[in-house]
């Protein structure tokens, strides 16, 4: 239900518990989300954003309880996806007229979503909607991350409605990031930013750099998924600015699948290999056939180097890889290093298939890799671990 972020401002949106799959099948949401659309009551009345078109029936009878819609001058859609915009023609059935505030993009993205032709206003960056005392300034965002994204600005409150980003996708009745986990949030925070922003790092540079700019104060940040920043928002702004960096942790990162556990075995050799030549790395392991895709996309995004292991099948590799891979290329991970491995019977193409593979994803792979014919036996498990320490070296 709806509750009083700051002043005139509330919350009007949707808690989705149950939600454990968004973008299709594309994102794990193991702790739900929220679609988070404000209301705010100055002289003028504007909403921004709204939720996904499941909820919308819920979502504007709720809406209606907390203000004759007939009272609402502006709609503001920050962002046309339909996690956002879903309930805009059920919304707009019951208000035809009311202008919809969007960037051009905007316009394009919502027609063809939904073929109505609303009341559009086209918005590009500076400007201003006034709403009595205060007034929303609006910032394109574009690409962070479609084409018609955008910010808008509250000034008097000094809050920022930022959209999906500096979002999460975290369910909590809190709503509000100094009241919830924080190591919960964190989690989700890059896990989000990882599997979503991280394409369009140089972007969130530019953007955040540009938004600096303006010098507007910063009171809180009102995202459209999880809880809103309050507490020391520059926080989650600072985070952005290093994970947009080329982010890396001192950690190194096994992912591998196999098939009669001898690129597992492998793995774990050539992790311990590792270990003994570098006691400081973090190393990681994970079955892919048996781990999230985008928790392994996650670490892979905390890590420098990664390490890829599938056995040779069919004169390729295993499904579950190929998958990853496939990720990965569109993520455009920048700067991390690696490696491969894997054992094979008699072909054994895999290990090269896995580095042309790393390097078409971009990154810098650093050797040959290492294959093992069938299972390894204790001068294989040597070798694994001599590769291990050597990769450790060579990405230090
Ligand atoms: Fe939360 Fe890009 O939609």
């Amino acid at each position: 239900m709806a509750f009083t972020v700051k002043n005139n401002i509330s919350w009007v949106g949707k808690i989705d518990w149950e939600l454990r799959k968004f973008h299709g099948d594309e994102y794990s949401t193991h702790r739900g989300s929220s679609y988070n659309s404000y209301l705010i009551r100055e002289e003028k009345v504007a909403l921004i954003d709204t939720v996904w078109g499941p909820f919308a029936g819920e979502f504007v009878e709720n809406l209606a309880r907390e203000i004759d819609l007939r009272q609402i001058d502006y709609v503001i859609a920050n962002h046309a996806e339909s996690d956002h915009s879903g309930a805009l023609p059920l919304l707009l059935r019951e208000i035809p007229d009311v202008p919809v505030y969007c960037t051009k993009n905007g316009v394009k993205s919502l027609q063809g979503l939904y073929h109505r032709d609303w009341n559009f206003q086209v918005v590009k960056t500076g400007d201003r909607l006034s709403l009595g005392d205060k007034e929303l300034i609006f910032v394109e965002a574009p690409m962070l991350h479609w084409p018609d994204s955008m910010f808008s600005y509250l000034t008097g409150d000094e809050v920022l409605f930022s959209n999906d980003a500096f979002g999460q996708h975290y369910a909590s009745e809190f709503m509000f990031n100094d009241r919830v986990d924080q190591a919960e949030l964190l989690a989700e925070c890059i896990k989000y930013y990882a599997n979503i922003l991280t394409p369009f790092s140089p972007m969130v540079l530019r953007k955040i750099g540009e938004v600096l700019d303006l010098k507007l104060p910063l009171d809180m940040i009102c995202t459209s998924h999880g809880i809103i920043w309050r507490d020391n928002p520059a926080q989650i702004v600072e985070k952005y600015l290093q994970w947009a960096d080329n982010y890396q942790e001192n950690q190194i990162t096994l992912l591998y699948d196999t098939m009669w556990e001898s690129t597992r075995v492998m793995a774990e050799q050539i992790a311990q290999g590792i270990r003994q030549a570098d006691a400081q790395v973090t190393v990681k392991l994970y079955n892919l056939a048996k781990t999230d895709k985008n928790d392994a996309i996650t670490e892979i995004f905390r890590s420098k180097a990664i390490l890829l292991g599938s056995p040779t099948v069919n004169n390729g590799i295993l499904v579950s890889v190929a998958a990853l891979l496939e990720e990965m290329k569109g993520l455009k991970f920048r700067m991390k290093k690696a490696g491969a491995f894997g054992s094979y019977g008699w072909s054994g193409e895999a290990v090269k298939n896995l580095s042309d593979r790393l390097a078409d994803c971009g990154f810098a792979v650093v050797d040959q890799g290492l294959r093992l014919t069938w299972a390894p036996d204790e001068d294989g498990m040597q070798l694994c671990r001599t590769y291990g320490a050597e990769f450790a070296e060579r990405v230090r």
